[in-house]
């Protein structure tokens, strides 16, 4: 069972009613605020605790106050908050804290992070770095894309934590260049990403060539209860915990929708961009082609924008994703490669021109912006083909995502389109195929305005399903109780400025995004 303060997403604080005044003549009527937990009560060493003022917090999240010490005591832990609440530095704090007794040995890790993508690996090689600032730790970076000689050598020398990505990982250990008999701790990322049909092979290889005694951590934004299931092959006894309902979007991010004939999306993102205050955006694809298409439209439309997707080269890749980073490009157009884990510090919107595919990649790459209780905005362009794939998200975040209407677009509904857009389409996957094919839309009404710039207004309510589209299980979840704030209480100022450094050079590749 959750704790119900997890579930509120606030800060648990089970010292505070020690810490209140028994009485307190000066102001009788003033409850004194509960004291928040501090860093240092959740029983982190001096070292790390340095670190963790140098980086700037005051206050742990509560994912961070409730997994720390469970890890701290050894426990296998199954953790899911919201996107961007430091679920992060909930493993890699404890994991430096422990790995502090012993000495790493040539080739013999004694620790492994499993991460789904090249560049999520980089950023958590740079927590580590940040982190364990005071103290005596090597680690080595275990990603494909470039030659393994570089990494090899780094075995070779002894590094206490492999941060990988699964399959550089494999040709590495048949190579003889690794052996994992030594690996006390797992940490699987992203697990459902992970544990996705993907990875699943890869991922079972490498745990069956660690020893069983070992503590494995699980973390994710979402948490599917399928790959609840499939956790308990891997995690033993864990306790779960659980910040607030898994895939529960970060109350930091609004969200809106627009429907869109599928012509004028690229308008509608042009407008969008131009209507909206973008300091810097990441614009989803679903598809790798369509990412270079969008891309090289919207340069032509004299927009400042990059391409992101796995089948460009990991030097491009690294280097695009730190000039975006370092603000030099300002759109950056992307498949879901960026989707998960990757944390721009004040990024200020995502667009989904495309509805995902996969549910939960909506939580994800909304969650791209509105981390570190910074607030962002999420615009998902939607066509009457995509109706299904946002049935989906709907009931998966459990709630409608708000409507909104692009000034000087056509109007649409689903209603009205929905005989042509969706009968005899497949579902789920199947909507694959039909986000491809531009939707032969209805001519504009006649003398439809279409000003040359467009602000987006919010639409009348749209009954996110009407009644006689309703399916069973087609409606949203009722809302869950109360908003949910993954960060906890209120938000320090400094984490009001950007914080990221660029990414180090990455190198490899697994993922096939
Ligand atoms: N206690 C804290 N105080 C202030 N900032 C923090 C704290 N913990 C983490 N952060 C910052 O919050 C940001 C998000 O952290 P992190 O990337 O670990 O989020 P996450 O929960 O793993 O998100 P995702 O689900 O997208 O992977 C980072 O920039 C990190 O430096
Ligand atoms: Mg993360």
């Amino acid at each position: 069972m959750t704790d119900p303060s997890a579930l509120s997403g606030e800060a648990a604080a089970p010292d505070a009613a020690e810490d209140l005044p028994a009485t307190d003549a000066a102001a009788p009527t003033q409850a004194a605020a509960p004291r928040r937990t501090t860093f240092a009560d959740l029983g982190l060493s001096e070292p790390v605790l340095r670190a963790v003022a140098d980086a700037g917090y005051l206050h742990p999240t509560p994912i961070q106050e409730q997994a720390i010490p469970i890890v701290l005591m050894g426990r296998d832990v199954l953790g899911s908050a919201q996107t961007g609440t430091g679920k992060t530095a909930s493993f890699t704090l404890p994991m430096l804290d422990i790995m502090q007794s012993g000495r790493a040995r040539a080739r013999m890790p004694r620790a492994l992070i499993l991460e789904p993508t090249r560049e999520l690996a980089a950023q958590v090689a740079d927590n580590f770095v940040k982190y364990a600032k005071y103290l005596r730790f090597d680690y080595a970076l275990i990603i494909g894309g470039e030659s393994m000689g570089e990494q090899i050598a780094r075995l070779n020398r002894g590094v206490d934590v492999l941060i990988a990505t699964p399959g550089r990982l494999i040709d590495l250990f048949e190579r003889g260049g690794l052996l994992l008999n030594d690996v006390r701790i797992l940490v699987i990322d992203e697990a459902d990403r992970m544990l996705d049909m993907g990875f699943i092979p890869d991922v079972e290889r490498i745990v069956s060539l660690l020893p069983r005694m070992r503590q494995t951590l699980f973390f994710s934004a979402t948490m599917p209860p399928e790959i609840k299931r499939l956790a308990d092959a891997f995690l033993h006894n864990p306790k779960q915990i659980t910040v607030a309902p898994p895939a529960t979007v970060a109350s930091t991010v609004a969200q809106h929708l627009a429907l869109v004939r599928a012509h004028d999306k690229r308008e509608a993102l042009r407008r969008l961009l131009r209507s909206e205050d973008v300091r810097n955006a990441l614009v989803f694809c679903n598809r790798k082609r369509d990412v270079e298409v969008l891309c090289r439209s919207l340069v032509r439309h004299g927009f400042n924008a990059a391409m992101l997707h796995g089948d460009m080269t990991q030097p491009r890749r690294t280097e695009t994703l730190e000039r975006f980073k370092a603000g030099e490009i300002r759109i950056l157009v992307c498949s879901d490669v960026a989707a998960r884990g990757i944390d721009i510090g004040g990024l200020s919107h995502v667009f989904n021109f495309d509805v995902p595919f996969h549910a939960e990649d909506y939580v994800h790459r909304i969650g791209r912006t509105g981390r570190a209780g910074l607030s962002g905005r999420a615009f998902t362009l939607a066509t009457v083909e995509e109706d299904e794939a946002l049935a989906a998200i709907e009931r998966l975040i459990g709630k409608p995502i708000p409507r909104i209407q692009i000034d000087g677009l056509d109007p649409v509904s689903l209603d009205v389109l929905e005989p042509r857009g969706r009968r005899g389409r497949g579902r789920g996957r199947g909507a694959r195929d039909a986000a491809e094919k531009p939707e032969r839309a209805a001519a504009p009404p006649a003398g439809t305005p279409r000003p040359p710039a467009a602000a987006a207004r919010t639409a009348p309510p749209p009954g996110p399903r009407r009644a006689g589209r309703a399916r069973p299980g087609d409606r949203p979840r009722p809302d869950p109780e109360g908003e949910v704030v993954g960060f906890g209480g209120a938000v320090p100022d400094f984490m009001r400025l950007p914080t990221r450094k660029p990414v180090r050079t990455g190198r490899a590749d697994d993922e096939a995004a």
